[in-house]
This record gives structure tokens, sequence and C-alpha cells, in this order.
């Protein structure tokens, strides 16, 4: 979607569809402006429009150049915040692409929050809700995404401009992040998986090296070996590297995401129902530092970020690991699998153990780890967890800040030393399953065995897919991560300013 900022009046912008967003104080003053520009259909209408948000009024006036206004309340002006605002666009993007609305206009509003932010939230609210996918539709697809998208203020242009950009840029990583995740599995191998990253990495201008099989064996990468045993295919270990000559960091913040690109369980296989009929999701977190990799690069953020993504399928084949097996991973550690189920902990434990030869300043994993982040918080909020390398209180509340600043919202777990008996093996160093209780915080806790720097853990198992669409996502992938890692970094990067 081509993405442009416009200081034409709202009366004058030809537009197949103008998109208002207002606020209750507006409406209750009675769209004075509005019926200036657009005449009287504007008054016929008000009645019918609702100013919380709940609704898209579609009119279609009899002046200005506009073929139609779709007006969505904000709400309050005072209780207006970033998500009502990408709610209210995501809604106006539903009717344009109903309509199959080529050319479309948002009017930016007057409010207390600045023009960049307010910019942002609705170009990313509207590419978002725009997002359809249809690669395996044959038949007649109904409705179609706008092709341009005009941004209508009448001052702070240049702001509006640079928070126009930041949304467009930062909406299209994460359609990146949702097409990989909604691909079928069997397009996905580790190979081909690794291969799209390439791609994406020449396209958006960063770096990307793949190891095959015989480089992660001479690496040592055992935990990501002994899940890829049974599997027909062989696993990848990719490595992303963004490194500007003005980065403001010289040891570098590592991404880290989980790339298992179909979870069966494994011998400790999985139910169809609710289980694995979704494990096509498994590599979200590999998904979501590909488009943090492609926004950072775009915006030009003066970082040293690398990304890792361990790849594989886990699947119950002739030689696949079985519980009882010992593994010595990367770092050393002993490791007793005692369910093949809990294979994203063995390949991510020797990605971290693998990050710590790069001195990082930070590490961040994104992984759909487990089953128990969905029942501990639902689905449309990850766990987050750090370790207690210094600074772990400002790191929490930096990656909570991200969260709430970008849509992608996280909430802390404790990370008690007590937690560690639950993963005490009686014959390795440590044993792959906790049992019932914490199941998030005990994967966790296996994952700090591996980490000698400051480290955040992201389980996004719960929002990564969705089983039905609500607000900007469709059913299916919704491309969590790349929001909270791209707003974490700019975060970061203004800290170091
Ligand atoms: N990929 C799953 C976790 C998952 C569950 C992601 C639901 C998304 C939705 C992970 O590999 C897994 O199977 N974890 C097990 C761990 C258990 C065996 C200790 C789980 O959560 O049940
Ligand atoms: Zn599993
Ligand atoms: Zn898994």
């Amino acid at each position: 979607m081509k993405v442009s900022v416009s200081t034409i009046s709202i009366a004058e912008l030809d537009v197949d569809l103008l998109f208002v967003p207002i606020t209750v104080e507006e409406l209750e003053a009675g769209l004075t402006d509005l019926s200036e520009a657009f005449g009287s259909a504007i008054e016929r209408a008000r009645s019918d429009i609702r100013g919380d948000g709940s609704h898209a009024t579609v009119l279609y006036p009899e002046e200005g150049t506009a073929k139609r206004i779709v007006l969505v309340g904000l709400g309050q002006s005072a209780d207006v915040t970033l998500e009502k605002l990408r709610l209210a666009a995501s809604k106006a993007a539903s009717v344009s692409y109903e309509f199959k609305a080529e050319t479309v206009g948002i009017a930016i509003p007057s409010l207390s929050i600045n023009g960049d932010d307010t910019a942002q939230a609705l170009v990313e609210g509207f590419v978002l809700g725009s997002y359809r996918f249809t690669r395996y539709r044959t038949g007649l697809v109904t409705g179609e995404a706008a092709q341009r998208l005009v941004i209508q203020t009448t001052d702070h242009d240049k702001q509006v401009r640079r928070g126009a950009d930041r949304g467009r840029i930062v909406a299209e990583a994460v359609c990146t992040a949702r097409d990989l995740v909604n691909l079928s599995p069997d397009e996905k191998t580790p190979t081909l998986f690794s291969k799209a990253i390439e791609k994406s990495g020449k396209k958006h201008g960063y770096e990307v090296s793949i190891w095959d099989k015989a480089l992660i064996e001479e690496e040592g990468m055992t935990g990501l070996l002994a899940v890829n045993r049974g599997s027909q295919e062989p696993p990848t270990f990719s490595v992303l590297e963004w490194h500007p000559e003005n980065s403001r960091n010289s040891r570098p913040v590592i991404l880290v995401g989980k790339g298992v690109v179909f979870d069966t369980g494994g011998l400790s296989l999985k139910p169809t129902k609710d289980s694995m009929d979704s494990m096509k999701s498994d590599m979200a977190g590999a998904a979501s530092v590909v488009g943090t990799m492609e926004a950072i690069a775009k915006l030009d953020l003066p970082l040293y970020v690398v990304g890792l993504i361990p790849a594989t399928d886990n699947r119950p084949g002739e030689n696949a690991y079985v519980p009882g097996d010992v593994v010595k991973m990367h770092s050393g550690k002993t490791v007793e699998v005692l369910n093949t189920d809990a294979e994203g902990r063995m390949i991510l434990a020797d990605a971290l153990s693998y990050a710590s030869s790069f001195y990082p300043e930070i590490v961040i994993d994104v992984a759909t780890l487990t089953g128990a982040a969905v029942v501990a918080l639902g689905d449309f909020i990850a766990a987050v967890m750090t370790n207690d390398e210094k600074g772990s209180e400002d790191r929490l509340a930096d990656i909570i800040l991200a969260g709430s600043e970008s849509g992608d919202r996280v909430h802390p777990l404790p990370m008690f030393d007590e937690y560690n008996e639950q993963i005490k093996s009686t014959i390795a160093d440590l044993k792959n399953v906790g049992g019932r209780g914490a199941g998030s915080i005990t994967a966790a806790k296996f994952l700090e065995h591996f980490v000698d720097y400051p480290w955040i853990h992201v389980d996004i198992a719960g929002p990564s897919f969705l089983a039905q669409g609500r607000g900007y996502s469709q059913a299916g992938g919704t491309g969590f991560g790349v929001r909270l890692l791209t707003r974490f970094l700019q975060n970061l990067s203004e800290k170091k300013r």
C-alpha cells in the first residue's frame, strides 16, 4: 500500500473513501466542519453515528470530492489511546476492503497525542486491518485492500509524515511475519524458510547467513540436532545482521526466535484438535524476528542488532529422539529429555548459548514456548520474564512500556529460584520438563541455565495465532512481537542519543 501525506482540505481530497475519526465532543458539537465540507448528508447521519467506536457509519455526501465518508468514534478525547486509534482505523479498513476502495484518505484528528504517534497508529491500524491471507484461495475473493492511502492533515505535516512512514514500515513488517506464519507447513521446511529469510535480507538491506546441517554439526548445536532427528528435512540456523555505520552500541542486541516450522510433539505426540492443528505457527517467534529486522533496516535504526533463528520441525520419525535420551547441549550442560514436545527450549538453549560469543548487550528471545502461557494470560497478551543480571527491573519496565506503546502487550511472571527444583534431573544437569505447575516459568528457568548476559524471554504462545479474528487481526498469524521488538529497539536507540 502506498502511503502519502496531503495538506489539501478534506472537502477537496479526491478519494474513493475518506475515513474521519471523531471524538464524542466533536459529535456533540454538531460536526459543523464536516457539514461545511460535505453538506447535509452529515446532518442526516448524525443520530446514527456512535461516538464510542462500536460502529462505522458510511455515508455518501452530495458535496466535496470524496466518494464515501466513513465515520468511526474514538470516545471522549481525553481517553483516546493509540490502541483506540488503531482499532478505529481497522474498522475503516474493513469497510474499505468490502467496497474495494482503491484510494482511501484518513483525516488526522486533532488530539492531545502528538501528530507522529497519531499518524503512526492510524496507518498501522489501517494497514493491519486491511491484511487478508489469500494465497490459497482459488475461488472468488470478495473485497480488496486499498492501493493508496492518503493521510490528510492541516498542520504539523512534517511530524505526520514521519509517523505515517513509521506506521507503514512497521505494519508491513508485521504482515511479513503474518505471511510466514500463515504459510502451509510444506512450503516452509527449514530450508525453504531460510531461503525466505535470505530473500527478506536482500530486499530490506540486512545481512543473512544460513548454516546448513553440516555447519550446525560442526558448531555443536546438539539440542537443535536432537529435535531434528525424527525429521525428513535437515535443520537450518540463520544469522541475521543489521550493523549500520552509525550504530550507537558496540556490543549487539541479539534477537532469538523459535523456528519450529511444525510441532507434532514428536514421539510425545500432540492430539490434533485445538493443539497440533495450529502448530504451523510454532515458528511465530522466528517470524517476528524476521519482521523486526525488516522494520529496523527500513527505519535505518542506528543500532547493531543480530537475529538468530534455529529452525527444524519436530516429528516422530524412525530415528526421533525419545523420552530418556540425554543430550549434551551446545553449552556443555546435559539435559534429560522427558517429553519430546518440550522441543522449543532444546533449540533455543543452543541459540542462547551461542549468542554469548557475541558478548551481547542484551538478548531477547521470542517463542511460542508453552501452552501454560495461554492458560495463564489468554491470547491477547504475552508472558515476559527476565534474569537477575544487573538492571533487571529497568529491563522489565522497558519491555512492558514498549508493549503498551506498540500494542503488543506483555505481562511479567516471576523467576524465583525455587522453580529450579522442578527441572532437576536425577541423572543429568537438567530435565526438559518441569511438571504441572508454572509451566511457562519452569521453561524460562530452563533457558536461564544457558544465558550469561542480560536477557528477556517473551512467551508468545497465546497472542501469536488466533482461532478467531479480532480488532486489526484476522484469524491466523498475528505478527505479534514485531511491533514490540521494534518499539523496544527504537526506545533503546533514543536512550543512547
Ligand atoms: N509449541 C508448544 C507450545 C504451544 C502450545 C504453543 C500452544 C502455542 C500454543 C511447545 O513446544 C509445547 O508443546 N510445549 C509443551 C511443554 C510441555 C511438554 C512441558 C506444552 O506447553 O504443553
Ligand atoms: Zn512442543
Ligand atoms: Zn513447540
